[in-house]
């Protein structure tokens, strides 16, 4: 097979195990095709900037230490749409075409993108612009990504988030507290419903179910009359409050991020019942830190696989994990789409049956 070059990049929020994908990718790419691999640095900017900001790697990059990198080597952002760029004036530019001819000026044969939905459907609309062949592979820790079970970063940073219940737990028995654990997730509760339901919560919140401040407080009600002095809230950061405003604070440079749903539900709970409540806000924590070993394993099988579809000619794909197996599926429908959680799905109804407050579904 002719020599290619592909280049590979990371776009959006980081999470753990990027490194693992990228590791894989050049693996794959050298030793079994004996081609040559760019990583593009700072997702899409990498193309964008003159002089192009990338690397040559080889395979003394690649080590097993990778495994064990969290972050991303190569950098990334999760703002600056090359289609609406935001310039340092307050107004945005199409800066698209920059990013096409820089893939041409690298010589480019492919290019392997590791992103979410927001970035896979930004990247796929830049490549079908510029003719660019593209296969992607998913990561994020809200899990959001449609047609695959796992994307890189969730197992981890739901282990951050059950290590986090597991140590507020004790605590909250000491002090006789109702305890909320915020946690990130964006507009879906993936993160929520899986941490709370393996940390032993009693009340889950996520944005796909309504949810009632009664509903929370006959719970907590429920809970003391079973002879418990002390209760779990975990909240995802995207619920509203009860009237349907979504929580969210203002960050350097005006961008809005949710949060505060937390201290919300702290503050109302406190005015409804006689208990202490705290809250703790999980934040970036969940995306830092080792990966842990799904996704190290989920992360090799996918930069494998992704690079195996560019020597099939399989392109406009994402590589997805599908009953334990690595699979692919189109981009159309993956780009842009996101996953929800199925409020009568198997984890709604196992919280459900272990007697967790989940909201006002019927059924619920
Ligand atoms: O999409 C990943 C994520 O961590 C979300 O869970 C969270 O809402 C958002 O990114 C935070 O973005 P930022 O890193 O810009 O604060």
């Amino acid at each position: 097979m002719a020599e290619k070059r592909i280049g590979i990049l990371t776009s959006g929020g980081d999470c753990a195990g990027l490194n693992a994908a990228l590791r894989a990718v050049v693996h794959r790419a050298i030793r079994g095709y004996g081609w040559r691999v760019f990583g593009i640095r700072d997702g899409s900017l990498g193309l964008m900037n003159r002089p192009l900001d990338f690397c040559e790697f080889d395979l003394s990059l690649v080590s097993g230490e990778m495994l064990r990198l969290g972050g991303t080597i190569l950098g990334t952002i999760n703002k600056g749409d090359p289609f609406a760029y935001p310039m340092p004036d307050g107004t945005t530019r199409d800066r698209s075409q920059d990013f096409v001819d820089g893939y041409k000026e690298l010589g480019l044969d492919a290019l392997i993108v590791i992103g979410g939905d927001g970035s896979m459907r930004i990247l796929n609309k830049l490549c079908k612009m510029g003719n660019v062949p593209m296969v992607g592979i998913p990561k994020t820790i809200d899990n959001d990504v449609a047609q695959t079970d796992y994307a890189i970063g969730y197992a981890t940073a739901l282990s951050v988030a059950c290590e986090a219940i597991d140590r507020l737990a004790p605590t909250a028995a000491s002090h006789h507290r109702v305890m909320i654990l915020e946690v990130m997730g964006r507009d879906v509760g993936h993160l929520a419903l899986s941490a709370g339901i393996a940390g032993g919560a009693d009340v889950i919140l996520i944005p796909e179910i309504a949810y009632s401040l009664d509903g929370i407080v006959a719970k907590v009600a429920a809970v003391r009359a079973e002879g418990r002095n002390h209760a779990l809230v975990v909240v995802a950061e995207g619920c509203k409050t009860e009237k349907g405003l979504a929580m969210t604070q203002l960050h350097t440079g005006g961008e809005a991020r949710y949060g505060g749903i937390g201290q919300y539900l702290a503050e109302k709970l406190g005015q409804l019942i006689e208990a202490e409540t705290r809250v703790t806000v999980l934040g970036h924590v969940q995306r830092g830190g080792t990966p842990g070993m799904r996704d190290r394993l989920v992360a090799s099988a996918f930069g494998v696989h992704a690079v195996d579809l560019i020597a099939q000619g399989k392109i406009d794909r994402v590589v997805a994990w599908q009953h334990g197996q690595v699979v692919d599926v189109p981009l159309s429908e993956v780009a842009g789409i996101t996953r929800a959680v199925d409020p009568y799905g198997t984890l709604a109804h196992t919280a459900r049956g272990l007697g967790i407050y989940l909201g006002e579904m019927a059924g619920g």
